[in-house]
């Protein structure tokens, strides 16, 4: 297996005003500053892209953004494009997170575009897959990853794709204090690497960081980080208190 740098990345949802995420990202960027073993990025609310990007600088804690539009300007009233993301410091992009495909109606088409527009504009696309739990349950999980893989990278070739990062998601795990089994989440990311693969070729496949994402938190970070096709973590909750966030990224329980 080649090496992939770990990459644990919070996902802060629709929490903290610009004041409350400044105080936290320095605290994070502080605890961060003792690994650089693993990447860490955090996904403020855009409000807060600003102010925060003034703390994370000259530290090696990245800044991403949670959606964007692909147009870069235009008559998009509430929207914000991959070139303001860029102006405004983030590096990363979350794209297709299952709460915009329940809440926003975002389809794999959709996302295609987002992905296209993200890697135009030089940022890092984190794009989110995940079963719901009756998908699970009628074992169409697989099939549900394929169509969501197949289409939201439709048309890219392997160059496009260098810098893409995967989010394992299983909606039914997300924010319900359910965590995948470490052996549901490497059988899934396993599967998602073998798709890359056999889309994009082995090279893309084996450098791809597939990151894990629903209720980890301290205690169970260490166990998923140990199978072999898990790269990092996508943590929502558990990302909002630095100290406990550090812990994840720390890999301390
Ligand atoms: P959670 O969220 O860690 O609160 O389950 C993960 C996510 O939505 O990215």
């Amino acid at each position: 297996m080649d090496f992939r740098k770990p990459l644990i990345a919070g996902n802060w949802k629709m929490f903290k005003t610009p004041a409350e995420a400044v105080e936290t990202a320095k605290q994070i960027v502080a605890l961060a500053s003792a690994t650089t073993d693993v990447d860490v990025m955090i996904a403020p609310p855009f409000t807060a892209l600003t102010p925060v990007a003034e703390v994370v600088k000259n530290s090696h804690v990245s800044l991403g953004a949670q959606n964007l539009f692909w147009e870069n300007e235009g008559a998009y009233t509430g929207e914000i494009s991959p070139s303001m993301l860029k102006a405004s410091g983030c590096d990363y992009v979350i794209i297709g997170h299952s709460e915009r495909r329940q809440h926003f109606g975002e389809t794999d088409e959709n996302i295609n575009k987002k992905i296209r527009a993200a890697i135009k504009n030089d940022l890092i696309p984190v794009v989110c897959v995940g079963e719901t739990e009756s998908e699970r349950e009628s074992e169409e999980t697989f099939s549900v990853l394929d169509k969501q893989v197949r289409t939201g990278l439709e048309g890219f070739g392997p160059n496009d794709l260098e810098t893409l990062v995967m989010a394992y998601e299983p909606v039914w795990a997300i924010g319900t204090g359910k965590t995948a089994t470490t052996n549901q989440a490497q059988e899934v990311h396993q599967f998602l690497r073998a798709l890359i693969g056999k889309s994009f070729g082995n090279v893309l496949a084996k450098s791809l960081i597939i990151l894990y994402g629903g209720s980890v938190k301290p205690n169970n970070v260490k166990e998923l980080m140990g199978m072999p096709d898990v790269d990092g973590a996508l943590v929502g909750g558990a990302s909002l208190d630095p100290e406990t966030f550090g812990k994840i990224f720390l890999f301390q329980n």
